[in-house]
């Protein structure tokens, strides 16, 4: 029995991969069963059974030592970038001898931003390698000199033959970061299938990395993303690196995110807030003010929510429009939220608060381009959707946080004093949140130049919006 086990296993196999996705099915067939597209897979190399089948692959081998959990191991070493922005959502700065993957849209800023923190780390004296596999010595020349950047001492090439890239970083032993951009140009002889494909992205990936962990440099691999926000193909490489971060926008606006999604070294919550300028990536180290720069008081459908991302309070104008449908399935669009939230939210709203939304289209918008994840939006998004449907905007200088539960309860978020702090900071004199339950939140410090509005339930917050004047056309001129 056991032996026609190993036979079996010794029968080499064909295995097919999707060059959109990375699934690997067993069964040649027109379309992706994972992903849907038509006339990606194609042929895989299996990984050549041993001779013997398993008999052998148990012979060898030593003895692991098996240790408890007690004991202390040092925090990795750091080497800050000197971008605080990006060194913050690294969890510090570089780890030595870990690998980043930074994913985004084309044209949304990565090139830029590494090319800013490779210049930067190398003016801190550190040996910087950067190659390019999709622009000229030329072009990268242009946009150093667009942002200053000339002087910085750099190891520049364009190159895609990762075997040339593997034989000549040896050259610079002390190297403290490699910067591949992108690892989808790499293309290496190993495996014979075209640049850009699954197994090829995969390959070239995996002797990098063994490169960076042999010599101890960083590497920084630029990835692009597909429409469906999908790292393009290689979903394996977010499995085979230590940290990934996705850097993200709208390319209308000037903001730019760079967001945590895994951090073997750190939490993966926390984002750096950039700005897209003429000269290049400019830190915003108040986020709030700038996410607030476009905000036009007294126009109803606007809350300001007292947000957190990482552990960072973010103020975000949360806009809302009702638009009547009288006919037909009304249209829920939201950019910025879940709408999945949005839906749970509006009907909670009909039904315990008595709103009439649903012959209404709703459009909701994160003003500025963040996505907003955390579940104390709820509160400002409910603002948001009563100011709109009564017509009355919400007082200026109020803030909401707080969660919604179904039967329209407030519930307590995560660090409130620090999300009152941030409001007060900017010259909020009010916010509405979850009512303080007896213990800890009810001993907390609430800033003196605020007052802190108490919502129970959802219908509080109606009367708090209900009580202020309504939105008149010139009013809203006046804003
Ligand atoms: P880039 O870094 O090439 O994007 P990616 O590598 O993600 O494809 O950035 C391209 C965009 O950034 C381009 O549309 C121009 C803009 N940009 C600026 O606005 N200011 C600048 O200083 C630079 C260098 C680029
Ligand atoms: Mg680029």
């Amino acid at each position: 029995m056991a032996g026609s086990r190993a036979e079996r296993l010794a029968k080499p196999v064909t295995l097919y991969a999707c060059t959109a996705c990375g699934a690997v099915t067993a069964k040649w067939s027109g379309r992706c069963e994972s992903c849907g597209a038509w006339n990606t897979l194609e042929e895989q190399a299996a990984p050549r059974p041993l001779p013997g089948g398993l008999k052998e692959s148990r012979r060898a081998g030593t003895r692991i030592e098996f240790v408890g959990l007690e004991g202390t191991t040092p925090p990795p070493p750091r080497v800050p970038t000197t971008i605080a922005e990006f060194d913050r959502v690294l969890g510090g700065g570089l780890v030595p001898a870990s690998v980043v993957l930074v994913g985004g849209d084309p044209g949304i800023g990565k090139s830029t931003l590494l090319l800013q923190a490779s210049a930067a780390l190398g003016r801190a004296g550190r040996e910087v390698v950067y190659i390019s596999g999709e622009e000229s010595i030329g072009q990268i020349r242009m946009r150093a000199a667009r942002l200053g950047l000339t002087a910085a001492p750099l190891r520049l090439a364009a190159a895609t033959q990762l075997g040339d890239i593997l034989a000549s970083l040896p050259q610079f032993p002390e190297a403290a970061l490699v910067v591949i951009d992108s690892i989808q140009t790499m293309w290496t002889e190993s495996v014979d299938s075209a640049p850009g494909s699954v197994t090829q992205v995969r390959a070239s990936a995996f002797e990098l990395i063994r490169a960076a962990k042999t010599q101890g440099f960083a590497l920084l691999l630029v990835g692009h993303v597909t429409k469906e926000g999908a790292l393009a193909g290689p979903r394996v490489l977010e499995h085979m690196v230590d940290v990934v971060l996705h850097f993200e926008g709208d390319r209308g606006h000037q903001f730019r995110i760079l967001r945590g999604m895994k951090n073997r070294f750190g939490a993966t919550d926390e984002i750096g807030v950039f700005e897209m300028t003429g000269r290049g990536l400019a830190e915003v180290a108040n986020p709030s003010a700038l996410f607030l720069a476009e905000r036009r008081g007294n126009v109803a459908g606007s809350a300001v929510l007292a947000g957190l991302e990482g552990s960072r309070p973010v103020l975000v104008e949360i806009q809302c429009l009702l638009a009547p449908n009288p006919g037909g399935a009304p249209r829920r669009s939201v950019i910025g939220w879940d709408a999945g939230r949005l839906s749970m939210l509006l009907a909670v709203l009909e039904t315990r608060c008595g709103l009439k939304l649903a012959m209404n289209d709703v459009y909701l918008n994160v003003a500025g381009g963040l996505r907003v994840t955390e579940p104390a939006a709820d509160l400002a998004v409910a603002a948001a959707l009563i100011s709109a449907a009564a017509d009355v905007p919400t007082d200026p200088e109020m803030v909401f946080f707080g969660e919604i539960g179904l039967s329209g309860e407030a519930r307590q978020v995560a660090q409130t004093e620090l999300r009152l702090k941030e409001a007060a900071k900017l010259g909020f004199t009010r916010a509405a949140g979850p009512k303080r339950v007896a213990g800890g939140a009810a001993r907390m410090n609430v800033p003196k130049s605020l007052t802190l509005i108490e919502i129970g339930h959802l219908t509080d917050l109606v009367g708090v919006i209900a009580a202020r004047p309504r939105g008149t056309a010139k009013q809203k001129e006046a804003g």
